[in-house]
């Protein structure tokens, strides 16, 4: 690969002006080789920030991202393999009953997932309030289980994009997280390396997402639908609301405590509706189309692989969670309808107390979190409770409770509700 001086590269893009293939090429693997700055990195995404990129530059990044790293080959799995990822938002829990339902309808789903920073959660850091629980799978142990059990949910291999991971750790510290093409970039250069034969994304909207305004989550979602099909990976992207938290709870135990209702059969209408929508998504991606997801819900095949896949990661499925020993409950203050729940606001609740971490190496409280009592829309009574705040300290409710005041509104008139699903792109 030919060399060049990172300050042209970075200078090309500063005035506005498109990185040659050799060059993407280039800056990205002297980067992730350290021949490349990290003070060189931060001006280059600061300008692809400021810039943008066209989409043959972001294709050749993202190829670029992939070669940095290996690509697992999940050919030898005999089911065809869909995978589903969400941009993150606060209670989105759909991946705990999404994987095992998916496979029990006949698909394998490689889950490749990651740990809460900031406000949203993580879906590691939910599993791993399961009692003996392990995220960490070789490859050799991750093929396997998409073969015998069909569900894997496990953290992502350091040989996996390293480049992304080099990358997104420097733009979280420099304000470059936003950029379009560089969020797209590194969520598909994961998911392309991870070896899925199809792709369902499910691209939040709201003041709990990272993308505030549906134009910006529309181009995010068009511009990986796009990334997907250039990389033979079949993408869909559904557009869904996260101005409220998804379901009840809000947390680690909690939200599985949520997802093993939804297997029951039961659980919150927005949990199941999310669910079972991206199930048929996954299902139709993966070739499956009549398959029937609703219908494994019920008669208790999805429960099942959950089960066999906790298991299979040395998790007790019976065991059982965490219950913060602090409780606070939260009471309306008048009658009328429930107006707002603002998905922002009750994730840095939950993360206040004790549910998320601020750095990276933080641990996190199994059994903190938020649990709603009544959601947007709901009549409530003066005194009846609207949600509780949970804790292993109760020097942390305070700081919490600051903030779901501002968050959870009622007013006199009930509220019209938006849809959940907001567009599909694909
Ligand atoms: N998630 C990712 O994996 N990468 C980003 O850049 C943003 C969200």
């Amino acid at each position: 690969m030919g060399g060049f001086a990172a300050v042209d590269v970075i200078r090309v893009k500063r005035d506005g002006g498109v990185l040659s293939d050799e060059q993407i090429d280039w800056v990205v693997d002297a980067y992730t080789r350290g021949l490349v700055a990290d003070e060189q990195m931060s001006a280059l995404a600061m300008a692809i920030l400021l810039r943008g990129m066209t989409a043959g530059e972001i294709a050749r990044w993202t190829a670029a991202m992939i070669a940095s790293g290996e690509r697992l080959d999940l050919s030898g799995v005999r089911r065809p393999t869909v995978d589903k990822h969400s941009t993150g938002g606060v209670g989105d829990k759909i991946t705990l009953p999404l994987t095992p339902l998916v496979a029990a309808c006949g698909a394998a789903v490689p889950q490749l997932s990651g740990r809460g920073l900031g406000h949203t959660g993580g879906t590691l850091d939910k599993l791993e309030s399961i009692p003996g629980w392990r995220a960490a799978l070789g490859n050799d142990e991750f093929i396997a289980q998409l073969g015998e059990v069909g569900a894997v949910i496990c953290a992502a291999g350091e040989r996996l994009a390293p480049a992304d991971r080099k990358l997104y750790a420097l733009r979280d510290v420099t304000g470059t997280v936003e950029a379009i093409p560089l969020i797209a970039s590194s969520i598909m250069s994961k998911k392309i390396a991870e070896g899925t034969g199809a792709l369902v994304l499910d691209v939040k909207v709201g003041s709990g997402a990272f993308m505030k305004s549906e134009a910006d989550a529309r181009e995010l979602a068009r511009t990986m639908v796009e990334l997907g099909g250039a990389h033979g990976v079949r993408t869909v992207a559904l557009l869904t609301e996260m101005s409220t938290p998804l379901g009840l709870a809000v947390g680690n135990a909690v939200e599985v405590a949520e997802s093993v209702e939804v297997l029951a059969g039961g659980g919150p209408a927005d949990v199941v509706e999310l669910t079972v929508r991206l199930a048929r998504e996954m299902l139709d991606a993966a070739g499956l189309p009549d398959a029937d997801p609703e219908r494994a819900l019920r008669d208790g095949r999805a429960m099942d692989v959950w089960r066999a896949m906790i298991r299979a990661q040395d998790g007790d499925p019976d065991a059982p969670l965490a219950v913060a020993p602090e409780v606070e409950v939260v009471r309306a203050d008048r009658d009328g309808f429930v107006a707002a729940v603002d998905a922002y606001g009750i994730g840095i609740a939950a993360w206040r107390l004790g549910a998320g971490r601020a750095r990276k190496e933080d641990p996190v409280s199994a059994g903190a979190g938020v649990l709603l009592h009544r959601r947007p829309g709901d009549p409530v009574r003066a005194g009846e409770p609207l949600y509780e705040l949970r804790a292993d300290d109760p020097d942390r409710i305070p700081a919490a409770r600051a903030v779901t005041e501002a968050a959870v509104s009622i007013s006199a008139e009930r509220p019209a509700l938006p849809p959940l699903v907001v567009d599909r792109i694909g």
